[in-house]
């Protein structure tokens, strides 16, 4: 990322606008695609399902196409739309901004926010790069100071079952922990998929890896508590070397390429399709971790299991209102996995705000869940569930750094050799 200056600055200081808690939250988006959609849905509705101490006001929505921002913006409740992102991260008028653009964006756009005070919530993974991310890291301890906060969208920690999952381990329910087993898996990245921005590195920066393997790194760290400390072996596979160019970005994660009309041109992917990698953990566990974008039949199968000396649960995306659980404490004829459905107010997290028992959630609740708890924070309050930062997320980084070496260099790497 070239570190640049933004020219407009905030005309009161951070810390006197940051210490009003009760006032509107004033919002910018930046980038108005799958995520522009997941999060202006979060933002529009969050102040309906939870009782949010500062009023949230969408600001404003920023897209690279003037026109059709603005018929966005009008689709999802934004005031305005704009299509210049350096002005609207340093406007007295935002509070926040809120990054889901393409990830070599992350860090420029971050910085120069909290530069300028303005508080960021940024999408994973947090930046392309191990570099940018520092740089992230570093501006928000630095903003921190002056009481300006930085959150990151890894929006599983906020389902409930991976949020109640999250509490069972905290209260000692699994003993000590032996495994931890993740595999994020889709299967959109088949050869006849154009060349979007996702199979370029210079925007990417890795493929499935800092995609889905970012999202299980982050789920593994917050539900054990633990930290990475040796990334032991890793594998990466480009299989599909050459793609059709886009000639339509559109909505879909996909695009659209010239679906055969005249000769096809293509380009290199420059990413991974897919990478595995074993990880032994601080404090004794083990670890298997897998993201594939070619899995053949899985859609979207982010699934993780936790093997404990007392107990065991499993989660499964596809199936995101349920935990497994087995009770190892129990005497062994009663033993075997339990199905938990985790719409329980008042037991699993976040469901008090939404509907009765088993009236299932969906995709879109976790990013609603995560706007109550940013705007809870901006108000001097605590998340229901722990939110992480950029310093937070920089861990998660580091371990998708020592991945990526240690497939490059087929070797073990310890986690104090990745600064
Ligand atoms: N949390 C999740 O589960 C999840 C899921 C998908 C994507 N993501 C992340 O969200 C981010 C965005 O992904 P997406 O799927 O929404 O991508 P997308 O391609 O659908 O949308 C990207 C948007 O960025 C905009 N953009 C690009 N350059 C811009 C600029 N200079 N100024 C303003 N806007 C600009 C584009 O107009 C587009 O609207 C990525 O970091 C991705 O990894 C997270």
């Amino acid at each position: 990322m070239a570190k640049k200056k933004t020219t407009r600055r905030r005309s009161t200081s951070a810390t006197a606008r940051s210490s009003k808690k009760t006032s509107e939250l004033r919002v910018a988006m930046l980038g108005t695609g799958f995520m522009g959609r997941a999060h202006s849905n979060a933002w529009r509705s969050a102040g309906t399902f939870f009782n949010l101490p500062r009023p949230l006001m969408m600001h404003s929505a920023c897209g690279s196409n003037l026109a059709e921002t603005e018929k966005f913006a009008r689709q999802w409740g934004w005031a305005s739309g704009s299509d210049d992102w350096k002005s609207l991260v340093c406007d007295p008028e935002v509070d926040l901004v809120d990054v889901c653009t393409p990830n070599h964006l992350h860090a420029e756009m971050s910085v120069a926010a909290l530069e300028a005070g303005t508080h960021v919530a940024c999408e994973k993974p947090m930046a392309g790069t191990l570099d940018d991310a520092r740089l992230m890291r570093d501006a928000a301890k630095k903003a921190a100071r002056k009481g300006v906060q930085s959150f990151v969208w890894f929006n599983y920690r906020r389902v409930p079952a991976i949020a109640y999952a999250h509490q069972l381990v905290k209260s000692g329910r699994l003993g000590r922990i032996f495994h931890v087993r993740a595999s994020y898996l889709q299967d959109w990245g088949h050869p006849d998929t154009p060349l979007v921005w996702r199979f370029q590195s210079k925007k990417a920066g890795s493929g499935a890896h800092g995609d889905l393997n970012a999202h299980i790194i982050d789920m593994a760290r917050f539900l054990t508590g633990d930290e990475v400390s040796e990334v032991v072996g890793s594998v990466q596979e480009t299989f599909v070397k050459q793609r059709e160019l886009v000639e339509q970005a559109g909505s879909a994660i996909k695009g659209t390429g010239s679906g055969g009309r005249g000769r096809k041109r293509t380009g290199k992917s420059t990413v991974d399709d897919a990478l595995l990698f074993l990880a032994r953990f601080k404090g004794g566990a083990i670890g298997s971790f897998e993201a594939t974008r070619v899995a053949t039949g899985n859609l979207n199968r982010n699934t993780i299991e936790i093997n404990g000396e007392l107990g065991s649960f499993k989660f499964d995306f596809e199936r995101m209102n349920e935990l497994q659980w087995w009770d190892h404490t129990l005497e062994p004829g009663l033993r075997g996995w339990s199905r938990i459905m985790c719409t329980e107010a008042g037991e699993h997290p976040y469901v008090h705000a939404y509907w009765p028992a088993a009236h299932g959630l969906g995709y879109e609740h976790a990013f609603v869940s995560q706007v109550a708890d940013i705007d809870r924070m901006l108000a001097g309050g605590k998340p229901e569930v722990p939110m992480p930062d950029f310093v937070d997320a920089f861990e998660t980084q580091r371990v998708l750094e020592a991945a990526v070496i240690s497939a490059r260099d087929r070797t073990p790497v310890p986690m104090s050799q990745v600064k």
